[in-house]
């Protein structure tokens, strides 16, 4: 069994490989953007299911870390739906310059800080576990793109529009309260749920998050 670690760092590797490809000229863009948009969201989403909630449980100092790296994941794939949606465009290239800054940036971070706290946290043997179970979520999302989680684009999309709006206003009356929670993105629950100082926070969904600011009334 390959430890997750080395997995980790091979994947970044290769979609490195396809932005280079992209940059060049070297290959049809649009297949190539498809190609990276299926690898990059299987490559997160495995993180995000079974590497990240082990570090955030095996070393709660690492929490914080841990839900910078989700943040990152998302801004990544708002840079790459920005570039999509240029795909045609004389502005594509800047658009996808951004795109490959923002993942050249958190891959830095996740493998200078996040991999080598995993690495600390956890022994040999539990990293071997671990990289079984990111290959197993991993192929399964690229054998089926379908299948990839409707929180999580909601999750990205409710990003994009957080971007370019103007910030929500919040009313003293408890209805709104939880039509707020409804309304909110991963990135607001989670900062409400640092400040009411929920555990394992880094390790929850959009709902869980919801669900346990909504116990703390
Ligand atoms: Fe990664
Ligand atoms: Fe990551």
């Amino acid at each position: 069994m390959i430890d997750v670690v080395s997995l980790i760092k091979k994947d970044h590797r290769e979609l490195e490989e396809l932005f280079a490809k992209v940059t060049a000229g070297d290959g049809d863009r649009q297949r190539l953007l498809d190609e990276i948009t299926v690898r990059l969201e299987a490559h997160s989403r495995a993180e995000e299911l079974e590497v990240y909630p082990v570090l955030s449980l095996a070393d709660p100092g690492e929490e914080d870390e841990v839900e910078h790296a989700h943040h990152e994941h998302h801004e990544a794939e708002h840079r790459l739906r920005m570039a999509r949606n240029l795909v045609v465009s004389p502005h594509f290239g800047a658009a996808f310059t951004a795109f490959v800054k923002a993942v050249k940036h958190h891959v830095e971070e996740e493998e200078n800080e996040v991999l080598p706290a995993l690495q600390k946290a956890v022994d040999a043997g539990r990293l071997a576990e671990l990289g079984a179970a990111f290959e197993q979520v991993r192929g399964e999302l690229l054998a089926s793109p379908a299948a990839f989680p409707d929180a999580v684009t909601a999750t990205v999309a409710s990003l994009g529009d957080k971007l370019g709006a103007a910030p929500a206003t919040a009313t003293g009356d408890p209805a709104d309260a939880t039509r707020d929670l409804a309304d909110a993105t991963r990135d607001e629950l989670y900062e409400r749920a640092k400040e009411a100082d929920i555990p394992r926070r880094s390790a929850m969904t959009k709902e869980e998050l919801a669900a346990a600011l909504r116990e703390r009334g």
